[in-house]
């Protein structure tokens, strides 16, 4: 009896295993799980995709692909579901279809809820959340800073860091995106990805014009670090790539990296032509300097200088330099600009960027206002800015990221992480004595506007803040306005919405200051660091005008034509539509209002 029945089980469990290997065969995926949290997933390509569940909170595990036993990819770092899905990850199998492939995952434990979850798809398409109207984000993952932007026969290129295995910082690509306008960006790709010298981090890219590097007559040039984690730390060098298809599709230098150094923190290469000299500059972000190179065929690096020491703020690492030559407005008088970002050691805490005014003769930089420490933007969420190379016109068009390293990793969105500020153009003016960086948003905004609502002059007085409720509801608008103080001690605005949320912008006459504060703006608990009130110098001077970018999940401030701007992300329940001003102390003027839908 014993005998018949343990045969009976015999047989179901075969006929249940053969099952299980049937709907496995089936689906093209067979897991195996081993000792020590190994496993191995037996693939047969059914479908261009294969989608892995991803938990944003658990630890990352390791895939690699494997066929014929032997590895066939570089380790991605990704954070399969553990507990939850949150949600889903695509590898491209496209060039495997029909062929037998593995996949190796270490640090996984054989109890995730991951391997219930793992499928083919021919399709996909994240849903990302909340999204901004006209800021470039990326099409679903992480993104930080933009990187290696140049312009070529009407097309601004645009690239930047890119996790597309998650919506949190790792495997390091460079995604891609076009635009004619500086407005409405096209994902194109992803064309740098993590190889043997381990993640693509920034940097930046040239047109060789004239095929000094033998890549090609109008050949792209990419620069930009790998940066491969070792026992001890990050091994950092620099790396080209080019591209003859006008920077869609990039070939990695065969002898990378070719600048290399034995600096823990070495990267993030900005080149440009230096037509006086005949030569190609490199700067790069060395610890707390940066450090200038000379070249002549993009591929050969001579060191020329450092600079740094004892000059600006020093809170924190220096990274993603650029150079850039400018004209001091109204004089004819051209000086460079180096803008330095750095992280933390910004002036509200975190990453934020600073620039010098100076000389610059091909090999050594001079800081000719070394007294006082330059913000380009007084907000807390502008970083890693750099400009374009070869932009058309003379223009010098700058980008950052509209985010801070305190808390980026924390954002409450979905599906995505990162977004760019707006194209700003950035121009110098004098100032009592002194040169500063003036950056407004590009033309082509103007462009991308229609005005909505506009107000005649009205006069403000007392705290009593009456709120009008005309502000488009999708939260997606431009602000202009502009102000005559006649006395008051500090003038305010406050955007709210119905949900009792608000941001709130005041001059402060007698500090001399302009601050907006987000303290209470929808949420703000996700970070001990995300609630702040942050301020920019004004000049004494009862005129003040503003021109106010809100896209649901941020606020661009550009104060007096681009003398100062403040660059705030917002996470409100519902958008403000609500608008409302008050006046401590005497009395001050609204001159003009005008809202603008962006298109
Ligand atoms: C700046 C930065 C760069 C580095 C990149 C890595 O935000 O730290 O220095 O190249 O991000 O993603």
């Amino acid at each position: 009896m014993q005998k018949s029945i343990s045969k009976l089980l015999a047989a179901l469990s075969a006929i249940l295993l053969c099952s299980a290997i049937y709907a496995a065969e089936d689906s093209g995926i067979n897991i195996r799980h081993l000792s020590n949290e190994q496993n191995i997933i037996d693939l047969q390509p059914a479908g261009r995709y294969l989608l892995l569940p991803v938990e944003d909170e658990a630890v990352e595990g390791k895939v690699y692909l494997v066929q014929d036993n032997v590895t066939i990819s570089h380790g991605l770092n990704i954070r399969l579901a553990r507990k939850k899905v949150d949600y889903y990850v695509p590898v491209d199998l496209s060039a495997f279809h029909g062929r037998k492939l593995q996949m190796e995952i270490q640090a996984v434990p054989a109890s995730s809820v991951c391997w219930d979850h793992i499928s083919f798809a021919d399709e996909f398409e994240m849903q990302t959340s909340p999204e901004p109207a006209y800021h470039h984000i990326p099409p679903y993952g992480w993104m930080n800073d933009p990187n290696g932007m140049f312009y070529q026969d009407g097309v601004y290129h645009l690239y930047y860091q890119y996790n597309p295995y998650g919506c949190t910082w790792g495997n390091l690509h460079w995604g891609h995106s076009t635009s004619t306008d500086l407005v409405h960006w096209k994902h194109v790709g992803a064309p740098l990805a993590p190889d043997a010298w381990g993640y693509i981090f920034s940097g930046s890219c040239v047109v060789d014009c004239h095929n000094t590097s033998g890549f090609g007559e109008n050949a792209v040039a990419a620069f930009y670090t790998s940066s491969k984690p070792t026992r001890w730390t990050d091994c950092q060098a620099q790396s080209i790539a080019f591209s003859t298809d006008g920077g869609y599709t990039f070939d990695k230098y065969e002898s990378n990296p070719v600048l290399i150094s034995d600096l823990k923190d070495f990267r993030d290469p900005k080149v440009f032509w230096y037509a006086p000299g005949k030569h190609w500059v490199m700067v790069l972000a060395a610890g707390q300097e940066m450090h200038i190179y000379s070249s002549s065929n993009l591929i050969d690096w001579k060191f020329e200088s450092a600079f740094g020491e004892g000059q600006g703020a020093h809170g924190g690492v220096w990274e993603c330099p650029d150079l850039v030559e400018l004209e001091v407005e109204g004089t004819g008088e051209k000086k460079w600009v180096l803008i330095c970002n750095i992280n933390p050691g910004g002036p509200f805490g975190g990453s934020a960027t600073q620039y010098f005014v100076g000389s610059f003769n091909g090999k050594r930089f001079v800081n000719e206002f070394p007294e006082e420490t330059k913000w380009m933007d007084w907000g807390k969420d502008n970083y890693a800015t750099v400009t374009w190379s070869n932009a058309p016109d003379g223009r010098c068009i700058a980008i950052g990221w509209m985010s801070n390293w305190q808390y980026q990793n924390q954002l409450p969105v979905f599906g995505y992480r990162g977004a760019n500020t707006i194209a700003r153009e950035l121009s110098l003016y004098e100032q009592d004595g002194e040169v500063y960086l003036k950056s407004g948003p590009v033309k082509e905004m103007d462009a991308a506007r229609s005005l909505v609502t506009e107000k005649k002059p009205f006069p403000v007085s007392g705290m009593d803040c009456k709120k009008d409720y005309c502000l488009p509801e999708d939260g997606v608008f431009e602000i202009e306005l502009t102000f005559r103080n006649h006395g008051a001690e500090k003038f305010g605005i406050v955007f709210s919405n119905h949900d009792g949320e608000s941001v709130k912008m005041y001059c402060d006459a007698s500090k001399g200051k302009f601050a907006m504060d987000r303290t209470e703006s929808g949420n703000v608990d996700f970070s001990v660091d995300f609630p702040v009130v942050t301020c920019a110098p004004v000049p004494e001077n009862d005129e003040l005008s503003l021109r106010i970018f809100f896209d649901r999940t941020s606020v661009e401030i550009f104060g007096n034509g681009g003398e100062f701007v403040m660059t705030n992300l917002v996470f409100p329940s519902s958008p403000y539509t609500g608008i409302g001003f008050y006046a401590d102390r005497g009395a001050f003027d609204v001159t003009s209002f005008k809202v603008y839908r962006i298109d």
